[in-house]
This record gives structure tokens, sequence and C-alpha cells, in this order.
């Protein structure tokens, strides 16, 4: 059998033939642009899923040949010798874009949970040695293949769960070599799952607590240290005597399933007892000046102005719990777009819920992704954030769906190979166990999806 495996050969990926074709699909989710519009999705466009009844699609060298009824693509030259799976009473759809988490990390933060359950707010449990840097120990002291295990492993409860494409970010290190150790972890797990990943750098997740009256020192760090360690992968920082990690292998010039650089994004968390506003601007700065992309987290616990980041032009805000009116209007004209964490808002137990439909209703491009970690979001699943928004956020599940493929992709700028079911786009396909595709988001804690591919490569 051809075979078309990417990294180490494990039990969870089976091989695939080259060619297979999905057929008689109950409903075919392609999601195909409308219009030609190449930019993320936003009002009506955010309902439109581009559904085929009894729909096939072709899979040929990792990449989609064909797309259609099954009567249509069954025509299909390569469609005669390929290897036929029945998709009948099954939903097919995008794999899922979970556009940001943060795996990198060891060990569940257990005592915060049962604080919270006794009544302790977020920012309680951090301000008493809780939070984002009780989990900081776990991954100074493990090793890369300890943390890549633990990458890895997350990765593929993902994918068990219809996600063909994550953004993974470092940000429990939070010194420069425990950061540049999980982004290495990253890379190692990214190039043994055959979907794609996406690496951000979050130096700036929190000011680690041996900084923690010199804030300052910490953010020239990631400024001058972190920032041009991941954006250059030939040498060394500027004015620094470190090594660049292990990890710095040449980039593949193939199809894209490898990062090619330690990080592609630089993240912020601009947040009271996190990073100001007036930090936040330089780190991104140093971010765009050496060309890498930038996301941001903003508005989850209070309220902050987007006005002054938008000179960095950020793939994305996200949480957006706090956004304001004005900037709502504001982000309706853009492409940034506004990356929606419900799961999060679930865990810490919060009566309020991202503000979706003032989002939607304003045309502002709206993703979902699960936030992934061990503080405020530890679950993999994009059928539980489904459900979270359209339980509680009000968003329908077209929109849902939209928001968790398409424009997750968007969120990643890699809309134009992910987040769609076209031809010549990678095959990132999720198979559920559903005639209709509001199911997706009716189910809840089960597990419904069948099967998925990644970049072609098939995992039960
Ligand atoms: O997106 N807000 C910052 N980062 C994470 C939480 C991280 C943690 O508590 O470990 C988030 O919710
Ligand atoms: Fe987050």
């Amino acid at each position: 059998m051809d075979t078309q495996e990417k990294g180490s050969h494990r039990d969870t990926v089976r091989s695939t033939p080259q060619t297979t074709l999905l057929l008689h699909a109950e409903q075919l989710l392609t999601l195909r642009s409308t219009a030609g519009a190449s930019g993320p999705r936003r009002g009506a466009d955010m309902r439109e899923l581009g559904i085929i009844e009894d729909g096939a699609v072709l899979i040929a060298d990792g990449k989609i040949a064909a797309v259609g009824t099954t009567d249509e693509v069954a025509k299909h030259e390569l469609a005669k010798h390929a290897h036929e799976i029945d998709c009948s009473h099954n939903v097919v759809l995008p794999g899922f874009v979970d556009s940001h988490t943060h795996p990198a990390f060891t060990t569940p933060r257990l005592i915060d949970f049962e604080k919270r359950i006794a009544g302790a707010s977020y920012e309680e449990i951090a301000e008493a040695g809780g939070g984002i840097s009780a989990s900081l120990r776990g991954v100074r002291e493990a090793s890369t293949e300890a943390l890549a295990t633990h990458v890895l492993k997350a990765l593929d409860e993902m994918a068990a769960q219809g996600t063909t494409m994550v953004e993974a970010k470092s940000g429990y290190g939070l010194s420069f070599a425990a950061e540049m150790r999980s982004l290495d972890a990253i890379r190692d797990a990214a190039q043994q799952w055959p979907g794609k990943v996406v690496p951000t750098l979050l130096g700036a997740h929190v000011v680690p607590p041996e900084y923690r009256d010199r804030s300052e020192e910490y953010v020239r760090i990631v400024c001058e240290e972190m920032i041009p360690a991941v954006a250059n992968s030939n040498g060394s920082p500027p004015g620094s005597e470190k090594q660049i990690p292990r990890g710095l292998k040449p980039a593949r010039d193939d199809n894209s399933s490898f990062p090619t650089r330690l990080a592609e994004f630089v993240d912020v968390f601009i947040e009271r007892g996190a990073f100001t506003m007036e930090q936040s601007r330089r780190i991104l700065r140093a971010a765009v000046q050496l060309g890498l992309g930038v996301r941001v987290h903003v508005c989850q616990l209070t309220p902050a102005e987007l006005a002054p980041l938008l000179e960095f032009h950020p793939a994305s805000f996200d949480h957006m719990d706090y956004v304001s009116d004005e900037d709502i209007a504001v982000l309706s004209k853009l492409d940034t777009v506004a990356t929606l964490l419900p799961a999060a808002n679930y865990f810490l137990g919060l009566k309020d819920f991202p503000p979706a439909r003032k989002l939607l209703d304003a045309g502002v491009p709206v993703a979902l992704a699960t936030d992934y970690n061990p503080g405020t979001s530890p679950t993999p699943s994009m059928p539980f954030v489904l459900s979270a928004a359209c339980t509680h956020t009000k968003m329908s599940p077209a929109e849902a769906i939209v928001a968790a493929t398409y424009n997750g992709a968007c969120a990643l700028r890699l809309q134009h190979q992910k987040g769609s079911l076209e031809p010549g786009k990678d095959a990132d396909i999720a198979i559920f166990e559903a005639e209709d595709y509001r199911e997706l988001a009716y189910w809840f804690a089960t597990n419904r999806c069948r099967q998925t591919f990644l970049n072609g490569i098939t995992r039960l």
C-alpha cells in the first residue's frame, strides 16, 4: 500500500492509499467561497456552508482533487481506482481549525480548580501564586522530549474530535531557554502529527515571579532575545551569547505541514496582572519589525482599547469578552478576526460569555477555538466549543461551523490552503456521524467524529 505518512509511524495514524474517494455524504459542507472572496467571512456569508447532498470528495496526494455530488465526482479519472469510503449517514466537512491553544504544559492545575470551586476568582488564584506561574516549574524542569510527548498527546486528542490544524503557543516557560524549549517541543510534536501546526511565541504570557518587580527587564528579554531568536533561524539573537536551540532545522520546501520557523506569530496577554498596553506595543512592534505575524489576548477579564494595537495588523484579537461597541464598529471594516473562546468562560464558571451576536451582527469576522490550556480551558474538543458557542453566545450552528473552520484558517492567514473543501486545497477533512450539520453543535460531551483526514492522511 502506498503511504504518505510523515514523521514517525505511530499506531494512531493509519497509512492511506494515495487516492481516496469519500462518497454518498448525507451533507457535504464545502464552505466554498462566495463571489471569489478571499478574506474572512462576515455577516450573511457566515451562514453559507455550501452544502452538497449526496456529496463526494476525491483525495489525491494529500490534496483535494474534486468535490461535487457523488455522480459528478465518480466520473473523475482518478476516482476509478480510488479507495472508497461510504459516508452515507454522515456529514463531511473541512477539518476544524483550532486557532488558539496552549499545549506546552505538563500538569493539570488541580489546586486552582478546587480553589475556584470554593469561590476564588481566576485573578485571586493568580495573585496567590496559582495561575500561569504555577505551570512554570513543570515546564522549566521538563526535557524537550517530555514536553513534546504532552503536545503530541493533545494534538492526537484534537484530531480524534475533528481538528486538522492547530495553532500552538509556548508561554509556560517564561525564560529564554524554557520558551525556546517549548517551541522546540511544539515543532518536534508537529513533525510526528500529520496535520498542520502553526507555532506562536507567547513569551509575554505573564511576568515570571523572578521579574515581578522589574517587568521592564523581562519585556526587554522578550523583545531583544526571544523574538529575534524565533524570527531568525540562522543565528543567535543580537547581543546574546545564547545558542539557537536544536529545533531550528532548515525549512522544508514541500507542502508546508512543518513549521518553517520556531514561531510564525507572537502573542501578548494584555491584562491587569499581565502586560500593559505600552509594554505590549513594544513587544508587538519588535515582532512586526522582524517579519513575524501578531495576535493578542485582549479584553478577557477587563476592557481594553484596541486602537493602539491596530497599526500592527494583528491576525486575530482573542477572547474579546469586554470589547467596546466603538471597537466593534472599527473591527467590522478590518480583516482582523475576533477569536472567541467560550470553553474558557464555561470552565471558569462565568455567567457571561463573549458578545458573539454583537460582533456578528456588526459584520466582524468571528472564529472559534478551544483555548486548550491547564488554567482556563482543559479541553481539546472543537465540537464542545460549537455547543458552548451556540448555547451560550447564540451563534447559529452554521455560523459556528464557519467560525471553527474557514475563519479559523483566516485567523492563521492560511485560508488559501485550509478551511474549505475546494479542489487544490489540502485534504483536511472530518467525517461525523450525523445527517444534518446542526447535529455537530447539538450533541455534546460525546464524540461523533468518525474519521479525520489530515493532509490526506487518515486517522480513525
Ligand atoms: O487564554 N489568558 C491567558 N492565557 C490563557 C490562560 C492560561 C492559564 O491560565 O494557564 C487563556 O485563558
Ligand atoms: Fe489563551
